[in-house]
């Protein structure tokens, strides 16, 4: 794709490679947190987070002139459940409708591995986040707070459930 600046973007699927170049993107990335997916600020501990991604989750980047400059990520190990889904644009790639494209190919990659729902943790300040979400049908569920979840229905249930 080109950007909203005229840059050419690159979306993949991660490959191991990648390695170096992911953990260093996400050395560099800001805002870190504790809170709302956001990368953790301890060094080791967000090196196993990312590990952790790699393993169990399907893993797209975005690419700017062969470096990552974006990395998506969607819990695939709980397709029947409700996926957890992670998204993170680096600074000075923001703002540029990267993320929106980005939740469209997630949502589609959602649908097609058949999850029947998919949820984000988000920050209830952090407003271009929810607008990109919003935009793709994600809704808030559960308790107002700083820290909340937003759902996206793919497929309707059939059967009622049992939880
Ligand atoms: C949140 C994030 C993934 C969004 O991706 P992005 O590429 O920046 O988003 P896009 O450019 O596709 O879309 C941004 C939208 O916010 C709007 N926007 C821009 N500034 C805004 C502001 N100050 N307030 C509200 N909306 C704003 C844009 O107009 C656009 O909406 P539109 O397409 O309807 O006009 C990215 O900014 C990011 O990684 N942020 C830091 C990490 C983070 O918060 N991750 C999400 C954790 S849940």
């Amino acid at each position: 794709m080109k950007d909203m600046r005229d840059r050419i973007i690159k979306i993949r699927s991660y490959t191991d490679s990648d390695y170096r170049d992911l953990k260093e993107m996400y050395d560099n990335f800001e805002p870190k947190g504790l809170e709302a997916g956001l990368p953790p600020p301890n060094k080791e501990t967000r090196h196993k987070w990312i590990d952790q991604m790699l393993s169990s989750f399907f893993n797209v980047l975005v690419l700017h002139r062969d470096r990552v400059v974006g990395h998506a990520a969607l819990d695939i190990s709980d397709v029947h459940g409700c996926p957890e889904y992670l998204i993170f644009i680096k600074d000075g790639f923001r703002y540029c409708g990267i993320g929106t494209k980005i939740s469209k190919i997630v949502k589609e990659m959602a649908r097609n591995a058949g999850c029947r729902k998919v949820w984000v943790s988000v920050r209830s300040g952090n407003f271009i986040a929810i607008r990109v979400f919003k935009k793709y049908g994600f809704e808030f569920v559960g308790e107002i707070d700083i820290q909340r979840e937003m759902e996206l229905i793919i497929k309707k249930s059939s059967k009622k459930s049992t939880a």
